[in-house]
């Protein structure tokens, strides 16, 4: 009897207590459907998201989840279970789960530690481990926990609730921490999610930002700026999340381009927000670059950082495996700016990844990502010009 309770009892104690191991060893590539759909998400966007996940060559590229934002909920049942909105999704959850898994892909769905989402749905507070056994009975792979009306919660506390429910129902799901940055998530969140937001909502502009009364919605160049210090936090299994791409969704393709580049310069997970049944040729471009994706998902698993400045043209570095680097030379203004980079006198040392390098005494080649023409090696002098709001992305392979 006493051997049984010991047993039980540490069956208990490896259920809390941590994260799932072994996920999100590179940042998390997929699809959510807010950042284009918001409230109006249904079963049928969904499958139909899935097929052209598959039939645009994404999920060949690396995307993987399909993930459910907020509004998908219904009420919660005599038992306190939470259940889908049967307008929305008269299939139910689990039926969609198997339709997205027979695709090889996996499925995500959203909540919030507050009684209610954002969007006012009924939401986990008080229902963790109902919710948590829920998800993995459903067959749920990906969970977006948001931060609406939680004022008087403390932020470590809810999420590790969550992530203890999660583990305890012991279906491996990635944990998606997201409260907008505000308890300095990279502090506390390693052990707790997989990847947490580090600032408040993207909106789908390059340098603005977007006045909600009680709250602001931030450009690609503000989250960037907002990125500072905190490299040193993400890593295989726990990633800053700088927001959902907005690529597709109303900017420039050149703004596209950069907005897709800088991310994947900060190892950011690249959840695609856009309608993938009806992308254009430059959108499909942008998001099926697998040279750029191979820099987002180096195994290294080490942010890049901004190298230099003129308030204009910024120079990042991105250490990569195999001694490689990333650079992006990125043009923050609207006008074209001529490129000048003299590797030969340069030198990149990174205390993060203890990689140094002088080109004038290692010689690189060079590759442009976007245009994939090589460009010779690091013993020429790069010269650009650069259009407005937009990258130029390179590979030096270590010769
Ligand atoms: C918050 C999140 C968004 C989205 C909405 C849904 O604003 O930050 O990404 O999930 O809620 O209501």
């Amino acid at each position: 009897m006493k051997k049984i309770l010991l047993l039980v009892c540490l069956a208990c104690v490896s259920a809390y207590g941590q994260k799932f191991d072994n996920l999100a060893l590179t940042p998390p590539m997929g699809w959510n459907s807010w950042n284009k759909f918001a409230d109006k998400v249904n079963e049928d966007l969904i499958r139909q998201t899935a097929d052209a996940m598959v039939s645009s060559g994404m999920k060949d590229a690396g995307y993987e989840y399909i993930n459910i934002d907020d509004t998908w909920e219904g009420e919660r049942d005599s038992q306190g279970f939470i259940q889908t909105d049967p307008r929305k999704f008269p299939s139910g959850m689990k039926a969609l789960a198997d339709y997205v898994h027979a695709k090889g892909l996996k499925l995500g769905i959203y909540s919030d530690a507050g009684a209610k989402t954002c969007g006012g749905k009924p939401a986990s507070r008080g229902h963790e481990y109902q919710d948590a056994l829920t998800y993995a009975q459903w067959g749920i792979d990906y969970l977006k926990y948001d931060w609406c009306g939680c004022e008087d919660l403390n932020a470590k506390g809810a999420y590790t609730t969550m992530r203890d429910a999660l583990h305890a129902a012991g279906r491996p799901i990635v944990f998606s921490i997201c409260e907008w940055g505000s308890n300095k998530p990279w502090e506390w969140a390693g052990e707790v999610g997989n990847l947490w937001r580090t600032t408040g909502d993207i909106h789908p502009c390059f340098d603005c930002k977007e006045d909600h009364g009680t709250w602001y919605s931030w450009g690609v160049l503000q989250i960037l700026d907002q990125q500072e210090g905190l490299r040193k936090y993400a890593g295989p299994g726990h990633w800053n999340d700088p927001d959902m791409l907005e690529v597709g969704n109303g900017m420039t393709a050149n703004e596209d381009r950069a907005h897709f580049s800088m991310w994947c310069m900060l190892a950011a997970p690249l959840i695609s927000g856009n309608d993938l049944r009806h992308m254009s040729k430059e959108t499909s471009e942008i998001l099926l670059n697998k040279d750029v994706i191979a820099v987002d998902q180096d195994k290294l698993g080490i942010e890049g950082f901004r190298y230099s400045s003129d308030s204009i043209l910024e120079v990042w570095f991105k250490p990569l495996a195999d001694g490689d680097w990333a650079m992006c030379v990125l043009n923050r203004s609207t006008r074209p700016q001529k490129v000048r980079f003299d590797w030969k006198n340069k030198k990149v040392s990174d205390d993060l990844s203890k990689r140094e390098t002088r080109f004038d005494t290692t010689v690189y080649r060079v590759r442009n990502l976007w245009t994939r023409r090589d460009l010779g090696t690091t013993e020429e002098t790069l010269n650009a010009e650069l259009p407005g709001h937009d990258v130029l992305m390179l590979r030096l392979n270590k010769q």
